[in-house]
């Protein structure tokens, strides 16, 4: 048994790796240790206190892969409800053929499953930091009025903010059976555009769990991990027989080789069916989380480091 978690995940990995001791499946490790970040205050990129977007609307996006079937749940843009994991797994488990809802669709299905809301999901710490951002993306200080009328296209161009436009929590569980499941949980960009989904609710690109190979799933900047495939491509890199540091270096090196401008970097954790695990970064420095069934606490482990060129709007690549 095995969990593999990106660093913000240390206040849900034990008990995500108690639920596996106790027979839990991979499936409900993955849920318990993301519902964990999703309730963690002190978290600003999942969950209940999360960075809005640039109107103030807090949106979520989430997803969950089971490696023993390729099946799959996730939810985007969805309001009120502070658990997108466990939305997204039931948008997996029940009778719906669907895999992805979004908006107000995703808010109805919550509802309609009795998901847990909590209003208003917007706290008052967090709305002080975005009219603050606000305010100082403003020529004369003042917090505009912005409404569904407002042109926003300048004013997210002004607020995005590289500090705090990344975030996101990974998980990736390996239970008694050997089944894989991985699960990625987000409150996406600080200050996006309205509507702006990232790569956490695109199974392929910010997760993807198999396993007759392994799984992949990814945090940063999450518009080059849906046009790189990213986590998809790293278990097809497995499957193709690469080792697994080999098939997570090709897949981080498919997002250097993207153009276009970049201004956030990209991170991965993966495992292979042996249990293997790795995790990589565009920067160094960067850290993950794991735990074995015979660890009574998780470690740290160093993220290897392939650089990706930051590259901002003005200087992207023809
Ligand atoms: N990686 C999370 C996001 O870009 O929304």
């Amino acid at each position: 048994m095995l969990i593999i978690a990106s660093s913000n995940g240390a206040i849900g990995i034990e008990r995500a790796m108690w639920t596996l001791k106790n027979g839990g499946s991979a499936l409900d490790a993955v849920e318990i240790g993301i519902r964990a970040v999703e309730a963690n205050p002190e978290e600003h990129s999942v969950g209940y206190n999360g960075y809005p977007n640039i109107l103030g609307e807090l949106e979520l996006d989430a997803s969950i892969m089971d490696g023993r079937t390729l099946n799959s749940g996730a939810v985007a843009l969805m309001r009120g409800f502070p658990y997108a994991i466990s939305v997204a797994r039931q948008v997996m488990e029940r009778e719906l053929p669907h895999v992805l809802l979004a908006g107000a669709g995703a808010e109805r299905f919550a509802h309609e499953i009795g998901a847990e809301k909590w209003e208003p999901m917007l706290r008052d710490e967090i709305k002080a930091v975005w009219r603050e951002r606000l305010a100082a993306s403003s020529e004369s200080n003042d917090i505009p009025e912005l409404t569904d009328e407002s042109p926003l296209l300048e004013w997210v161009r002004l607020a995005t903010d590289p500090e705090r436009v990344r975030g996101t929590v990974n998980f990736i569980a390996i239970d008694s059976a050997g089944d894989i499941a991985a699960g990625v949980s987000t409150s996406g960009w600080a200050w996006k555009y309205p509507g702006r989904i990232g790569d956490s609710p695109i199974i392929g690109a910010g997760n993807y769990a198999d396993n007759r190979h392994g799984a992949c799933a990814c945090t940063g900047m999450g518009e080059m991990a849906i046009r790189a495939g990213t986590a998809r491509s790293l278990v097809l890199y497995l499957k193709i027989g690469l080792s697994l540091q080999e098939a997570a270096r090709r897949a981080m090196l498919d997002l250097r080789d993207l153009g276009g401008a970049y201004i956030g970097g990209m991170n991965l954790i993966a495992l292979d069916r042996e249990g293997k695990h790795i995790g990589m970064s565009s920067r160094s420095g960067g850290r993950y989380i794991y735990q074995t069934e015979d660890m009574d606490a998780f470690q740290e482990s160093e993220r290897e480091v392939v650089t990706i060129p930051m590259r901002w709007a003005g200087e992207a690549r023809k």
